[in-house]
């Protein structure tokens, strides 16, 4: 087995560049892929230009979008910032949306300053065409919490819709088995319970997804060198309830390429982009990774292991300053 992770690559400046010239897309640029109709824009969520090249006349039926908060360009104060900026990548997006579909918005909402940037985002929402729908809590366990405060284990999801999208209610179901009885009713003359009258023996999702494992080093689908990686079967519930196959998915945040990865395994098309080419790079690879050998993601190495190989001034660098380098280890 190997040993070969890299750091958070956005905490790296040098790492950064180093890495930059392994990237195919420079900005501006987009990637086609040949086999799925898959495409890849190292291009900026705000600018609509960019984004009319790389759709031309292709309309989503779902939007899944991560944006950045808590990042050097958006910091506390600027709040407002945050959601005029936003405003105009849900206009952008809304753009490539057909009349009936979906939008879902991963955000955060920070404990410690006035659960910002939630509620000035929702009431952004308020003004737009899109419909709220949902707010979905997704149990989102890091590490072992506060002893002082309850622990943070929530991450927001919000659901809206533009006319009357599908939903495709088998898919909201769990893997867990309904275990509370007691509805009796009498059907027929014969006394039944809940049980027995359900159409599933798991329990539905809901808008409280308690099921889903947070990503971490240990998992298949790590992605090494990410930071903000969401979990796969989150992606693919969404995906599977509200879109079809062959339909189109976006992403304007692509960063480890979650949603295109997920698109491919349910046999949707996506079209996801990435201000940063080292993002775009991974996302890239990550999906011809899947189609080379299946996996997730690179649990134990990284996806520039072979360029960091055969380049000895990065190889020096990580080992220098992490103490990082290719390792065969026991099984
Ligand atoms: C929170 S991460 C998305 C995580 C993603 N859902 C996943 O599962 O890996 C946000 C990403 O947005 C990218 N980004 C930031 N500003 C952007 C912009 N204006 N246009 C496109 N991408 C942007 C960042 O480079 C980062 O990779």
């Amino acid at each position: 087995m190997k040993n070969f992770p890299i750091p958070r690559i956005d905490k790296d400046s040098i790492l950064h560049n180093m890495l930059l010239k392994y990237c195919r897309l420079k900005e501006g640029e987009i990637w086609s892929d040949k086999k799925n109709n898959h495409k890849v824009g190292c291009l900026d969520s705000n600018n609509l230009k960019d984004l009319k090249k790389m759709f031309g006349r292709k309309k989503a039926v779902l939007a899944v979008h991560d944006p950045p908060y808590n990042m050097v360009a958006f910091q506390e104060s600027d709040v407002d910032e945050f959601v005029k900026w936003s405003k105009i990548w849900i206009n952008n997006s809304k753009h490539f949306m057909e009349k009936d579909s979906s939008l879902y918005i991963w955000l955060g909402a920070d404990q410690k300053n006035n659960f910002q940037p939630f509620a000035e985002f929702i009431l952004m929402m308020k003004d737009s065409e899109f419909k709220s729908r949902s707010f979905i809590t997704m149990r989102n366990q890091r590490g072992y919490g506060t002893q002082k405060n309850w622990m943070s284990i929530r991450q927001e999801l919000l659901y809206y819709t533009i006319g009357s999208p599908i939903f495709n209610i088998e898919h909201v179901y769990t893997d867990i088995p309904k275990v509370v009885k007691g509805y009796y009713k009498e059907i027929n003359g014969k006394k039944t319970e809940n049980l027995e009258r359900s159409k599933s023996k798991n329990i539905r999702s809901g808008n409280v997804w308690i099921d889903i494992q947070q990503v971490f080093h240990l998992m298949d689908e790590n992605v090494n060198g990410c930071f903000a990686q969401k979990p796969l079967k989150a992606i693919e519930r969404i995906i599977n309830v509200s879109s079809k196959k062959n339909d189109l998915v976006i992403d304007f945040f692509a960063h480890s390429g979650t949603t295109l990865l997920a698109s491919e395994i349910l046999e949707r098309k996506c079209f996801t982009i990435d201000i940063d080419p080292i993002y775009c790079e991974i996302t890239i690879r990550r999906l011809e990774n899947y189609r080379k050998y299946g996996s997730l993601g690179w649990q134990n190495s990284n996806s520039f292991e072979e360029e960091i190989k055969n380049d000895k001034e990065l190889q020096n660098y990580l080992n220098e300053k992490y103490e990082l380098s290719f390792k065969e280890i026991g099984d």
